[in-house]
């Protein structure tokens, strides 16, 4: 029998650089669709800034190469940056995407890729910009709002307030906890960035100041 190919490491699809820190399960939404085909790229390269994250072994699993870069190791957020773009650009990756990446990217990173970074952040943007999960589905059920959901956005200097290209919403149970609140949005987060990374991709999310019109 045939080795199952993985399409990684074929390199006439745009490669994505994807940030991790965590559990990873956006990495394997992601890699699913690039696996069965519903998005024309292949995940270049895979950076975490934890050694322990389980995200890396999930790349690992799907032989896609991984990194290592912990800000913590480097002088100064600026040192760790230009390791980030340095690594990014050995690949030479189309788009960055950060799915659960936890430390704060240094503005050279940004600037390196203008509009080409996306972040997917679980709740309706503007609203409880900040933070990493479980806090905005926390702070969600506090100020007892009836719809939450996920935003994937552009990333800019400014935390969680780029330029929003998708959003997907989900009803708020009176018996919710923030569990199966974060449950209910990861759902849709699954499905929502892969859609999100491909029209980008494919050049049909243009950014007018702060909105993105989307070309259907
Ligand atoms: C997700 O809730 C995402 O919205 C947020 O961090 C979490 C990452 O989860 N930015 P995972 O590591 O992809 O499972």
């Amino acid at each position: 029998m045939r080795p199952h190919v993985l399409p990684h490491t074929d390199v006439a699809l745009p490669a994505l650089g994807v940030l991790v820190s965590g559990r990873g399960s956006n990495l394997a939404a992601i890699l699913h669709a690039v696996e069965t085909g519903e998005l024309c790229a292949r995940v270049g390269l895979v950076i975490s800034s934890r050694p322990d994250a389980p995200a890396l072994e999930i790349a690992m699993a799907h032989s896609v190469p991984t990194r290592v870069i912990a800000p913590k190791e480097y002088a100064s957020r600026a040192e760790a940056g230009a390791a980030i773009v340095a690594a990014l650009r050995g690949v030479g990756v189309a788009l960055v995407v950060l799915a659960g990446y936890k430390p704060i990217l240094d503005a050279c990173v940004i600037q390196a890729y203008p509009h080409r970074i996306l972040n997917i952040h679980p709740s309706l943007l503007p609203a409880f910009a900040g933070g990493m999960a479980p806090r905005p589905q926390t702070e969600a059920l506090a100020a007892g709002v009836k719809l939450s959901g996920c935003t994937v956005h552009f990333v800019t200097e400014d935390v969680d307030a780029g330029p929003i290209i998708a959003q997907a919403a989900v009803p708020v149970r009176d018996d919710d906890t923030v569990e199966s609140l974060s449950a209910r949005i990861l759902a849709q987060e699954h499905q929502l960035f892969s859609q999100a990374i491909a029209l980008v991709l494919a050049g049909n999310a243009r950014v007018e100041g702060r909105r993105v019109i989307i070309q259907r």
